[in-house]
């Protein structure tokens, strides 16, 4: 890369100490016994916010007219960039100074074991297929959870999403809503399933992809239309403040869902999975409450969760 990955940069928010017991033999995935308070749980929004804004920077700073492909994750075709590593880096040295006790789960690197009970959870770029091409939906997501690093089991605390191309910022705190740029937002109000603008995304394994181009066959005749702009983060907000009706994904990745997940939630969403289980890899879905229902039903009757798009 022609770019410097380290810049300087403003000091992280101080924050209140959080209440939880700190032992070294504390396991990073035990439950904590109590949720931060209001006050400390807006501030790690107020640090989410910061550290996905800063990131966000040399993200957008950096980005050189041609970027090239450093490495390959799940597929050929699951890129990771120079930048991925580099915004991943300097999330990781930004929590690692701010917040010592707490965990870190990145898309980049090693998991960072805590011993607060609270895990950052970071997508250094979610949506690096389309930071690669230039398409401009790709962004930085942070968000903080309590309990183990698993969206089925955390509690999400805060979390943000900055926009890196244009530089929209979503962020919310578990209880105290959702908010781009500081405006409150709020879902739409449930329309009928036909009229309902519905996103979603596809993995990066043919198998997984197959399957989920056979699940839309089944969607895309009974919705008003798909649209898979390529960063689950960025979905998941626009969810949030009424450009989309209704979200699924199957395959997602803690820090692909983590922030995203919290600011549709408090804007009003609900977020599930299939067959009664929360949210998680096997399936996300978000929308207004009875229109989730509704696409539930849909994606179970697809078998939207089975053998087929299993890796
Ligand atoms: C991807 C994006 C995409 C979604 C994929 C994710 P990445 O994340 O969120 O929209 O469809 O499932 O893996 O790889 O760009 O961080």
């Amino acid at each position: 890369m022609s770019t410097d990955p380290t810049p300087e940069a403003a000091a992280p928010t101080a924050l209140p100490a959080t209440p939880h017991t700190s032992s070294s033999t504390t396991p990073p995935t035990s439950s904590p016994t109590s949720l931060p308070d209001d006050a400390t749980i807006a501030a790690l929004r107020a640090l989410a916010e910061e550290l996905a804004t800063e990131a966000g920077a040399l993200v957008r700073d950096g980005r050189p007219d041609r970027v090239e492909v450093a490495a390959t994750k799940s597929s050929a075709v699951d890129p990771v960039t120079e930048m991925d590593r580099a915004s991943e880096e300097l999330l990781r040295e930004r929590i690692a100074a701010a917040r010592p006790d707490d965990g870190i789960l990145g898309e980049e690197g090693a998991d960072v074991v805590g011993t607060s009970g609270l895990t950052w959870v970071v997508d250094p770029i979610d949506g690096t297929v389309n930071y690669l091409y230039g398409v401009a939906s790709y962004a930085v997501s942070v968000a903080v959870v309590a309990g183990p690093p698993d969206p089925a089991r955390w509690t999400a605390l805060a979390g943000a999403v900055h926009s890196v191309v244009d530089g929209r910022t979503w962020a919310a705190a578990r209880g105290q809503g959702a908010t781009r740029d500081g405006r409150a937002l709020q879902v739409n109000r449930p329309v009928e399933l036909s009229a309902c603008l519905v996103g979603t995304g596809f993995g990066y394994a043919a198998s997984r992809r197959a399957d989920q181009a056979r699940v839309l066959t089944h969607v895309l005749p009974r919705v008003r239309d798909i649209r898979r702009l390529g960063s689950a983060a960025i979905d998941l907000c626009l969810l949030a403040e009424g450009r989309l009706d209704l979200y699924y994904e199957r395959g997602l990745n803690p820090w692909d869902l983590a922030a995203g997940a919290l600011v549709a939630a408090e804007a009003g969403a609900t977020v599930t999975g299939l067959r009664g289980e929360p949210a998680g890899s096997t399936m996300a879905v978000a929308g207004a409450a009875p229109r989730v229902a509704e696409l539930v039903r849909l994606l179970e009757e697809a078998d939207a969760d089975g053998p087929g798009g299993a890796l």
